[in-house]
């Protein structure tokens, strides 16, 4: 018999997370559980097709099976150097000397990115049968994921993975009944930018102090302990599983033919839709920041896009049709790092933006090589000279020279990219640095050395607020009377902009 009732049609349509902008470009590999599935349960990472690759690898393939897959994949590793990962455990493999070590290095000390922090926060699992799959292909037995403490809610995800998978039976003695055991160790790294580098990470690991040293000896031939090691970044190790189940065809369709696969970006800064990202390399920066990001807010120009971290460079608006891999960046003139990309727009004013890496850099500099340590503070005198309006024609030269020699004599990738960021300011806004340094003048009206805070007479109502406000005491004016400030005093900090409400004050 026909319901009495009729169902009828539903007046809201809830369209699918997939459709919205944010996310109808994007194609999820690493990220492809990150905020579907509960990370603190392992039955939901089962549910999606979880340990199946561990299972492929150690019962159907053999060791160099797996290792030709991951070349064949030609997938590059996705903590900044973009070597290719098959390659590098191949290495692994060939080196003699027992035991073998997999380090996974989520270090993570790039201002403004979260990428690797976020998987281990919504699917450790991803990153735990990838390492384990690597040490099934090099031949090892016993690895470590060398985590910043900073990130608390990533470590317990991961405490809590580690125990289930050993449970389950992933991790541990004889995994799925075979000759093949591995376990697991959490490392927490104090929180240098210089540990992120794989020597300085494996000598955290065994203790001492987070310094790099030469290579080679690459890690690979001698690592931790001095002996065989495979380094990668947690997104490599996160899309391993997907490649192994996949196959090497199915990666290397996506993207471009020489950076395969996706690209994953912490996308930051003057932007209207932050966030997590992944992308098919190849993608534009266009496409990422307009259609994905939805463009600057408050209908402000597009100014840069720093992508490559601290140690990349910032890219302008003609460059916004550059497409997103490992070599189109390069060429361009920034890097892609480990997927850090900050947006900024027309009230940034470059020279200040370079410096502010800069101080970053040279700050986490170990001191351990002469290029490094007195270079990046050599560079951030003269970067901070000219924001004071002190700079000298000859500066430009002398940041030049730095930066040369930074990059041919530093120790580590530390060292060598630290002037990055300035000579790709530089090079894209020289004009910024010369108005600095000539007119003493701040185009973007931030630097604090060549700024003055004026009262507009004719917009004041002599109402008290900024004079109240002001942390310096710099301003003066009866009540009902026009204000004046002294700029002999002011500390250019902006809260008298910032709570006046009759836009009586300007920046000249
Ligand atoms: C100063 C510095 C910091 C680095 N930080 C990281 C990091 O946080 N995470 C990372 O995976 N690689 C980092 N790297 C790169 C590593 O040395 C290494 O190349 C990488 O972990 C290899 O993994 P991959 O092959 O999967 O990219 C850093 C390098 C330098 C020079």
């Amino acid at each position: 018999m026909e319901s009495p009732v009729q169902p009828q049609p539903n007046p809201l349509t809830i369209p699918s997370y997939t459709d919205l902008p944010f996310y109808r470009k994007q194609v999820r590999i690493a990220l492809r559980n990150c905020g579907i599935i509960n990370p603190e349960r392992i039955e939901e990472y089962i549910e999606r097709g979880g340990y199946l690759a561990l299972a492929k690898a150690v019962t159907e393939m053999t060791p160099d099976e797996v290792i030709g897959v991951m070349k064949d994949s030609k997938l590059r590793g996705r903590g900044g150097a973009g070597f290719v990962t098959g390659i590098k455990w191949e290495f692994a493999r060939r080196s003699p000397a027992k035991p073998k070590y997999v380090i996974c290095n989520a270090d993570e000390g790039d201002p403004g990115a979260f990428m690797d922090r976020s998987i281990l926060e919504g699917d450790p699992h991803s990153v735990i049968e990838g390492m384990a799959i690597a040490a099934y292909a090099i031949g090892s037995e016993e690895g470590y994921i060398y985590c910043r403490a900073e990130y608390p809610l990533a470590i317990a995800h991961l405490k809590i993975a580690i125990q289930q998978a050993r449970e389950f039976g992933f991790l541990g003695k004889n995994i799925f009944g075979t000759n093949f055991s591995f376990d697991l160790y959490i490392k927490e790294g104090a929180g240098a930018f210089v540990c992120g580098e794989e020597t300085a990470l494996m000598a955290s690991i065994e203790g001492r102090r987070g310094e790099p040293r030469p290579r080679p000896p690459f890690p690979a031939v001698s690592g931790l302990w001095n002996k065989p090691s495979n380094v990668n970044n947690v997104k490599s190790y996160a899309m391993t599983p997907q490649i192994i189940l996949n196959g090497a065809e199915w990666f290397a369709s996506i993207g471009t033919e020489s950076s395969p696969g996706t690209a994953i970006f912490a996308l930051t800064g003057k932007i209207n839709h932050t966030g997590l990202i992944e992308v098919p390399m190849g993608t534009t920066l266009r496409e990422i920041i307009y259609d994905i990001g939805g463009g600057i807010p408050g209908g402000k120009q597009f100014k840069a896009v720093q992508t490559g971290g601290p140690l990349g460079g910032c890219l302008p608006a003609e460059a916004l049709d550059t497409p997103v891999d490992f070599d189109s960046l390069v060429q361009a003139g920034a890097t892609m790092g480990s997927g850090g990309m900050i947006v900024v727009d027309e009230d940034t004013c470059m020279v200040e933006f370079a410096k502010y890496f800069l101080t970053f850099a040279s700050a986490e500099s170990c001191g351990k090589c002469v290029p490094c340590r007195i270079g990046g503070r050599r560079l951030l005198e003269v970067l901070t000279r000219i924001g004071n309006g002190e700079g000298k024609p000859e500066d430009l030269d002398e940041i030049e020279y730095i930066s040369r020699n930074m990059k041919e004599a530093s120790l580590c990738a530390l060292g060598q990219l630290t002037p990055g960021p300035v000579m790709a300011s530089l090079r894209f806004f020289r004009s910024e640095y010369e108005a600095h340094i000539y007119d003493k003048k701040c185009p973007a009206k931030v630097c604090r050395g060549l700024i003055t805070y004026k009262v507009i007479e004719e917009n004041c109502t002599g109402c008290m607020v900024c004079k109240r406000n002001c942390p310096a005491g710099a301003i003066s004016g009866e009540k009902r009377q026009v204000h004046y400030i002294d700029p002999n005093i002011c500390e250019r900090c902006g809260i008298c902009i910032e709570v006046c409400k009759f836009d009586a004050i300007m920046i000249e």
